[in-house]
Order: structure tokens, then sequence, then C-alpha cells
């Protein structure tokens, strides 16, 4: 594989999975939060080579770039981060749009007639954003353990190059392979 240097957005359960998952598998891994320094002592008890930084530094470490941070705050993120420098590159968008705002479980941000995934690929117009991971657990995202058969990763994007890359990732990581349903707007909630 050509790509070996991952920024991964975010501070939470799913950059530190796949910051650690990425690790494991040899690449070269920079996180990117508001507070780098709340992660030093994740980054000194996970193996590998692991650094931390801000947002626009992680999005201009990765050759590839995960974004992996809360579904209201991806705009933000996106700003601080600098669209610029997602140029060229694989993005995969593990975001889901929750609302948290209400009691009970989150409902959606929006709904079937748009997406964030194309909300992320119209502000990064010059990257090549997948849809990937959002749809398990954090904790079956690298090496996944189901019960059953462990099915295909489902992933969406308008660039075929970079699901092909995606799927050698999801390979690299245990899957047997990406399922792809489509262009980015197939990561509308209720399409098919
Ligand atoms: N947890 C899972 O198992 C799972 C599974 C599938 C998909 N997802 C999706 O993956 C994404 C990440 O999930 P997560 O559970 O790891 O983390 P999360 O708690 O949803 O998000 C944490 C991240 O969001 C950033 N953030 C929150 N509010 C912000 C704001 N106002 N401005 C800028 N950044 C802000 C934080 O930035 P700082 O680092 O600067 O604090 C942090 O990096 C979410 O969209 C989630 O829906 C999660």
């Amino acid at each position: 594989m050509a790509h070996r240097r991952i920024g991964i957005l975010g501070s939470g359960d799913v950059a530190k999975a796949l910051g650690a998952g990425f690790a494991k598998y040899d690449w070269e891994v920079q996180l990117g939060t508001r507070t780098p320094e709340n992660l030093q002592a994740w980054v000194t008890e996970t193996e590998g080579t692991i650094s931390v930084d801000s947002f626009s530094d992680a999005a201009s470490f990765g050759d590839i770039v995960a974004l992996s941070v809360l579904g209201a705050a991806v705009g933000d993120v996106l700003e601080l981060a600098g669209p610029e420098n997602f140029d060229g590159k694989l993005v995969l968008d593990t975001t889901n749009p929750l609302d948290f705002t209400q009691e009970g479980p989150p409902g959606l941000l929006f709904g079937g007639t748009d997406s964030l995934s194309e909300r992320v690929q119209a502000t990064l117009s010059g990257a090549r954003v997948v849809k990937c991971f959002n749809t398990v657990s954090n904790a079956q995202m690298v090496d996944p353990t189901f019960e059953d058969e462990t099915p295909p990763m489902l992933i969406c994007g308008n660039d075929e190059d970079a699901k092909k890359e995606t799927e050698e990732i999801l390979v690299e990581f245990g899957w047997p392979g990406a399922l792809d349903v489509g262009p980015i707007e197939s990561s509308r909630f209720g399409s098919e």
C-alpha cells in the first residue's frame, strides 16, 4: 500500500480505536484535537508511532485523513482544519449526524434529502470522501470479532479509486472487504 500516514481528526472512542488500529498495522498516526494535552496519557500507553496536534496539523500530516468528531461539530472542525489541507486526499468519514439536544435516544440532525457526508464532500471539494466505519461500534472497527461471519463494511463515495483504497485498508484491518452502496448520496438516512 502506498499511503502509510494517517491524520485522524478526533479524540473520542472512534479516533482512539482507529488510531491504535492504524498504529498496530504500522501506519504513522497523528490525532487532531483542540486540546492535544488531554491525549498525552493515551499516546504514552498505546503502542506504535502516534502523535497528537491540532486539527489542521493532523489534516496536513495525513496522506489519508479520517474524520471522527461529533456530527454536530463537523462544520466547525473542517473550518479549523482548513479545507485546503485535504486536497487530493482520501477522507474516511466515520461521522453520524446525531442530535443529542433532546432527552432520550439521539435523533438525526437532518434526514432523507441530505446527509452529513454530502456536506463534508461539498466543503472538502478537493478531497475524495468515503463514508466508512460509521455503521459499526468503535470496538469492531479494527480486527472485528462478530459471533457470526463478519460482513463486508458498508461504504459509499463518488471516487472509485478512493473506494478501492478504502477496501485495502479494511482488508488490512481484518474485514472481508467493502460493500460499495454507491455515490456519497447513499449515506442518506433511508437510502437503499
Ligand atoms: N462511538 C462509536 O462507537 C461510533 C461508531 C460509529 C460512528 N461514530 C461516529 O463517529 C464520530 C466520533 O464519535 P466518538 O464517539 O469517537 O466521539 P464524539 O464524542 O462523538 O466526538 C468527540 C470529538 O468531537 C469533537 N467536538 C465536539 N464538540 C466540538 C466542538 N464544538 N467543536 C469542535 N470539535 C468538537 C471533539 O473535539 P476535541 O478533541 O477538540 O475535544 C472530539 O474530537 C461521531 O460522529 C459518531 O457519531 C461513533
